[in-house]
This record gives C-alpha cells, structure tokens and sequence, in this order.
C-alpha cells in the first residue's frame, strides 16, 4: 500500500480539472485531496469540492491587506491540513515567494499551452490569434515567474482551423484532465526527479506508474 500523500487544490473557476483529480487521482498511489482553496467565492469548484466532501475554503485577495497576507494565511492553512503537493487548477493568480518557499519544489501548474510559447492569463486567444497549427498542455513546477518553472510533462495536439474559441478550450482541456491526475500520481509514487547539472530538466519514471496499473489492475 502506498504511504499517505496528502494534496492541496488551488481553483477560481469551474474546477474541471479538479473534478479530474478528484476522479482519477485521489485514492490512488496514496494521494489523497485534503483541501480545496478558491481565489473566488462564487467558483463552480467549490462545489465540487463540497460534492467530494472536501474541505474547502476561499482566499479572495481583496478581504486582505495584499497579497503576502492572503498567501501567508492560505499557507497556514494548508499546513494545517498537512499538505505535501499544492497543484494550481486553473487558479488565476500569482502566488508570493513567501507563499512558494512553505513548499519548495511542491507547486505545480497546468497550463493550455506548450510553454514556453504563449504564457500567460490568455493562452487559448494568444494561440487563436497568432494562428498556431499545434498547441498543447503543460504540467510545469511554478517559481516566481509566469508560467515559468521546469517542465513536467507535455502534451501536444494538432488544433482544427476554427474560430471558436470554446472548440480549442475543450480540446485541451480534453488533454489537462489526463495530464494533470497523472502528474500527481507520478510525484506521489517519487517518480520526479531533479536532474543534478540542470534543475530546469525533470526526469520521470513513467514505468513505475504502470507498474502500480498492472497491480491495480487500473490505468
Ligand atoms: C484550465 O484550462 C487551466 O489550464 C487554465 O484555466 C483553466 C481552468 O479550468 N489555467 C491557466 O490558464 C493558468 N495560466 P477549470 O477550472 O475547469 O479546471
């Protein structure tokens, strides 16, 4: 049996990529989802996480005097709830360096887009726009930079000749429900490692992954 690995969830939207986790992630390789924290109050997530009875809670930064105040009190909170990977779901906001040195080497993001192109708060309308033939998702280690840590896993698609924006979000987003529970199992099964010379470069152990399915009889 797989040791205990407790995970927190960042959201300010549908949580999609939440529901994701909670299907394929949680109860797996030891991961479990202790907590689910919402920069919106209305977010649709949050109700996902109520669904799941998961504890939940919100941190919308204007109830704070600024923002290392909101990330010192979300921090607090998620170590409270003993947290050992803290995994951004479509959370729209940047988190302090004080927020990110409570849990070195433990943030990761998903993003629509095969970074480094088209970082950002825009990525579907940047590649819309710029008339990009592939695209992709990115499952990255967050730093203090935009969209900037090492790379995790990626994924790339061919995107159709459309205009609709809604056609390229389902797409991905069809690829960040697969990329983003996998990412986790893998860090929960120590599966990632940093290379030594070049910490940009992260090696993963896909094998060990497969194993666990082959036990489980699971994918
Ligand atoms: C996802 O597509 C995620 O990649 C994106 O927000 C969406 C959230 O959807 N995040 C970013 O663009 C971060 N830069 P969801 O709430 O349904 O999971």
């Amino acid at each position: 049996m797989s040791a205990r690995f407790p995970v927190a969830v960042l959201v300010s939207g549908s949580g999609t990529n939440l529901q994701a986790i909670l299907d394929q992630a949680h109860g797996r390789d030891g991961v479990e989802v202790v907590a689910v924290a919402s920069s919106k109050a209305d977010a649709h997530a949050l109700e996902r996480a109520r669904q799941a009875e998961i504890d939940a809670a919100v941190f919308e930064s204007s109830r704070y005097s600024d923002r290392s105040e909101r990330d010192r009190e979300m921090a607090a909170w998620l170590e409270r709830h003993g947290v050992r990977l803290v995994v951004l779901a479509g959370f729209m906001e940047l988190l302090t360096p004080g927020f990110l040195r409570n849990f070195p080497n433990a943030v990761i993001n998903v993003h629509p887009a095969l970074l480094p192109a088209f970082p950002g708060a825009h990525p579907i309308e940047d590649q819309l726009s710029y008339g990009v033939k592939v695209g992709g998702v990115t499952v990255h280690f967050v730093d203090e930079g935009v969209d900037s840590g090492p790379i995790l896993l990626q994924e790339a698609v061919e995107l159709p000749y459309t205009r609709s924006r809604e056609e390229i979000l389902d797409l991905l987003h069809t690829i960040e429900h697969k990329l983003l529970p996998r990412a986790i199992r893998l860090i929960a099964l120590n599966a990632v490692r940093f290379d030594r010379d070049n910490p940009r470069l992260v090696r993963v152990d896909e094998s060990l992954i497969e194993e666990t399915a082959a036990v489980k009889g699971t994918k």
